[in-house]
């Protein structure tokens, strides 16, 4: 496909998440793209939004059909959050690190949040969509208040602005590439992962449904699953899908 007709470009859309999910149900190739300006109704992980100022940050989407439903399904999400960080990294010189399991962060804010949604039909995957929003050229003025000490953007963080065009074009480079070595690439993507990665080796609150337990990070195993011990000295790992985990300090 060729990068024009790949890419859907929209003024205002709710989430283009959405958009590109009726796309697909209509049989939208893979490899299609949705990009907004804005979104009215960012979705976020766990039922949050995501703040989608108009024509400051990126608002992308990106859709797989994987063939079967195997384990390797599972480190999609992750293994973008490595493709998002190098194009960013070379479009502005700055190194983001991983929250886990896929928030972005740079000097411990987050500039990245990674929304991946699945369609399953007759116990097959129908599609995947990767739904990827990254805050460029936000000033601090536009995020909402419960915001401000969480998030950043790239350009708060070097103190210029930055193409979004560059980066689009990087992020799709970077997409496909890491799509096309799902067989061949796991090691080099979670090398990068365990590198890139801040919550190991802290002191952690695990957040599952009401409870809250305190945890070291010990690890990142090989199927991306964070490994912690509880202050009681028992160890488990944790899925994203399952729990969350906050700094104690803060939000890293
Ligand atoms: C998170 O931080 O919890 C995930 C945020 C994902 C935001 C992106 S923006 C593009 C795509 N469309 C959405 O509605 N959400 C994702």
């Amino acid at each position: 496909m060729k990068m024009m007709e790949r890419i859907l470009r929209l003024d205002t859309v709710k989430s283009t998440n959405d958009v590109l999910k009726s796309l697909a149900e209509q049989g939208a190739k893979e490899g299609q793209i949705v990009i907004a300006e804005e979104q009215s109704a960012g979705k976020g992980r766990r039922g949050r939004s995501f703040s989608s100022p108009k024509g400051k940050g990126i608002y992308f989407s990106y859709l797989l059909r994987p063939e079967k439903l195997d384990a390797s399904v599972s480190t999609l999400t992750p293994r973008a959050a490595v493709a998002v960080s190098r194009a960013i990294q070379k479009v502005s010189g700055m190194c983001p690190q991983i929250k886990w399991v896929n928030d972005l962060v740079i000097r411990g804010k987050k500039v990245c949040g990674i929304l991946t949604e699945m369609a399953m039909e007759g116990g097959k995957i129908h599609h995947v969509i990767l739904g990827i929003g990254i805050n460029v050229n936000q000033e601090a003025e536009d995020f909402p208040e419960e915001l401000a000490e969480i998030a950043t953007s790239l350009s708060i963080e070097a103190g210029r602005t930055f193409s979004r065009e560059r980066l689009i074009e990087e992020l799709v480079k970077e997409l496909d590439e890491m799509w096309r070595g799902m067989e061949t690439t796991g090691g080099e993507y979670l090398e990068e992962y365990r590198r890139r990665c801040v919550t190991t080796g802290q002191d952690v609150c695990v957040i599952s449904g009401s409870s809250r337990r305190k945890a070291r990070a010990i690890q990142v195993n090989e199927d991306y699953s964070l490994q912690v011990e509880y202050e009681e000295g028992e160890r488990e790992d944790l899925n994203s899908g399952e729990v969350s985990v906050r700094g104690v300090e803060g939000y890293v």
